[in-house]
């Protein structure tokens, strides 16, 4: 008889520990979608132009460690003198101005790609800042 007791408790126990199991895959899941999101975001707008490998120029520089970086500071790469000679070091919050408005940051620029959706701005940034 002591069996037939216990089974609906093992049945408790094994619901309680697949609840929790779950919530973690969701969580997990959760996390991965966020990342792959800005990478993807990332792959989309800059994507064709600017590889996150060092050395690897294409249309534009590559964006390896960018943030703290000289603007047009990147050997091999076409820049406009615009650039060169703007005197800013990327960080946070001139790239945010930069993405939103490239020709009112640095005119003559010849970027003219632009990220008017702050919410994406916000998570391109973030994932350079990550790499
Ligand atoms: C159509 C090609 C193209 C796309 C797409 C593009 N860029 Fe650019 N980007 C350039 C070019 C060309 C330059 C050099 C501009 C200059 O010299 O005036 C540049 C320059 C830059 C610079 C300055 C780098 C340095 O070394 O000073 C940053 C930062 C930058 N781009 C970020 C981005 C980001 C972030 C995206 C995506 C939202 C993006 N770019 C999309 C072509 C592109």
């Amino acid at each position: 008889m002591k069996t037939t007791n216990e089974s609906p408790h093992l049945a408790a126990l094994l619901l309680f520990a697949t609840g929790i199991l779950a919530g973690f895959f969701a969580l997990a899941t959760a996390v991965k979608a966020q990342e792959t999101g800005s990478e993807r975001l990332f792959q989309q707008r800059c994507g064709s132009c600017h590889s996150l490998q060092i050395g690897q120029n294409g249309i534009g520089p590559h964006l390896a460690g960018v943030i703290g970086r000289a603007a047009g500071s990147i050997e091999g790469t076409r820049y406009s003198d615009a650039m060169r000679d703007s005197g800013i070091v990327w960080d946070n919050r001139s790239l945010d101005t930069f993405l939103a408005a490239p020709h009112e940051v640095v005119p003559g620029t010849r970027m003219t790609v632009t990220v008017p959706d702050d919410t994406q701005r916000a998570a391109i940034i973030d994932y350079l800042e990550n790499q």
